[in-house]
């Protein structure tokens, strides 16, 4: 069998994740990272490029045998990363930079969505921030306001007030977004549980993968701040055969209206949905796996993943190529102590072995770093994704925790709640 080298870019547990299954691949052929994080040179090489850089990832991938080049996080797709490796002929998984717009600008997703009719929050875009406060006020109650583009999972703000949504407009249109908030999207507010599904296409096919829950607030009873997600599981037990395919059908349309748009998508579309009392409707798309759900939907799914990238790239994929496990899987994020605000960086992590070690768990590396000895220690907000798979959704929650308690950094923060309420 040929052989594939590969070049996975990204840092997080959702890399990580994606590297273990890649490894796994009779196919896989030498691996390199970049960045990598701690987990990840345990398995993979350090390639010295810039993965946000178009040029210099392809460069690299060509000079260096790459046979395929996996792109986990947004920024190096809406760049235009996935366009400058394919440009030299080189298989690549992740959308191109028209089709990553899906991610990249809400706007841009949500006309996507009209023309596809698509179920989503009815809104108003602004550039204008004094229109933008008249319809706020306008509304007279509860919103969401959005950042239009990349704002690395802050950006949007649940507003429960007409005050909470203004200062929300002011924060968008003065920079703490960047760019990102120079246009603004303002949302009716949605009601109910959130589900994830990921999909893969290659443009024509789509493959969904399985459902998940993500936790987004950082404390316990979903307190605190939005982060990147706490912790997660999958699948999600609340979600009917009814809803199921009502979000499978969105995965389609979106992908079958893009192509006739002239755009490929090619790579793992990820919906965010919410279960409202009419139906599923769409809270935002990534253009990306996503971090942490990757972390419980890879370890539960059979597949050769290097087979099953080179096929949405060369636009050959079919269903057959997936099958899922019965079992079920729960993902705890261990965090550094002040995440998502600041954090101190450089704590000893402990009992990562041993927990490694216990039945059905795995450890996925996100904000690690190792020494020159090799001892790992912290190096980012999501420290740790701690995932276990059992027979049944409570031994899976109990295998997780209990590997979380072998598992040691000063500052260890976590939630004690992941996956509670689907119990
Ligand atoms: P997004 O990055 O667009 O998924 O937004 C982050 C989080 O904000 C989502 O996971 C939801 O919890 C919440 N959110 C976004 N849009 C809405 C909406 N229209 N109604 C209620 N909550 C929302
Ligand atoms: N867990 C949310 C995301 O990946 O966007």
């Amino acid at each position: 069998m040929d052989k594939t080298n590969i070049l996975l870019l990204g840092a997080g547990g959702r890399e990580h994740a994606l590297l273990k299954k890649l490894s796994e691949s009779p196919r896989a052929g030498k691996l390199y990272v970049a960045p990598g994080n701690g987990g990840m040179l345990q398995l993979a090489q350090s390639a010295p490029v810039n993965p946000d850089s178009p040029t210099d990832v392809a460069d690299w991938s060509a000079a260096n045998g790459i046979g395929l080049v996996v792109i986990g996080p947004e920024a190096p797709l809406v760049a235009g990363v996935a366009d400058a490796v394919r440009a030299k002929g080189i298989p690549c998984f992740g959308p191109n930079a028209n089709a990553a717009r899906m991610e990249g600008s809400k706007e841009f997703a949500k006309q996507v969505m009209a023309r596809a009719n698509v179920p989503t929050a009815a809104y108003k875009s602004f550039t204008d921030r004094a229109a933008c406060e008249a319809y706020v006020r306008e509304l007279d109650g509860p919103c969401v306001v959005k950042a239009d583009g990349l704002a690395a999972g802050k950006g949007v703000i649940v507003a429960q007030t007409t005050q909470e949504a203004l200062d929300g407009v002011a924060q968008c249109f003065e920079g703490a977004f960047g760019d990102a908030g120079s246009m603004v999207v303002v949302e009716e507010m949605l009601e109910g549980p959130e589900c994830s599904l990921l999909a893969l296409t290659d443009g024509k096919t789509v493959v969904p993968l399985a459902t998940s829950q993500d936790h987004k607030r950082a404390y316990d009873g979903d307190k605190g701040p939005n982060t990147g997600g706490m912790g997660v599981y999958s699948p999600v037990p609340a979600v009917s055969d009814e809803e199921l395919s009502t979000m499978t059908q969105v995965m389609e349309r979106v992908v079958a209206q893009l192509a006739a748009d002239g755009i490929t998508y090619s790579g793992c579309l990820y919906g965010g949905f919410m279960l409202t009392k009419d139906g599923p409707k769409v809270l935002e798309f990534n253009a990306r796996f996503g971090d942490p759900e990757t972390q419980v939907v890879l370890p539960r799914m059979h597949a050769d993943l290097v087979d099953v990238f080179l096929r949405c790239d060369a636009g050959n994929l079919n269903a057959n190529v997936i099958q899922w496990d019965d079992d079920w899987a729960v993902s705890v994020v261990l965090a550094s102590a002040g995440y998502p605000g600041s954090y101190e960086s450089g704590k000893r992590i402990t009992g990562i072995e041993k927990a490694s070690a216990m039945p059905g768990i795995t450890v996925y590396h996100a904000g690690t770093k190792a020494d020159e000895a090799g001892v790992i220690h912290t190096a980012g907000g999501r420290v740790l994704a701690v995932t276990a798979v059992a027979p049944t959704f409570a031994e899976a929650r109990e295998r997780a925790y209990a590997a979380c308690d072998c598992i040691d950094f000063e500052g260890k923060q976590y939630r004690t709640d992941i996956g509670a309420r689907a119990l």
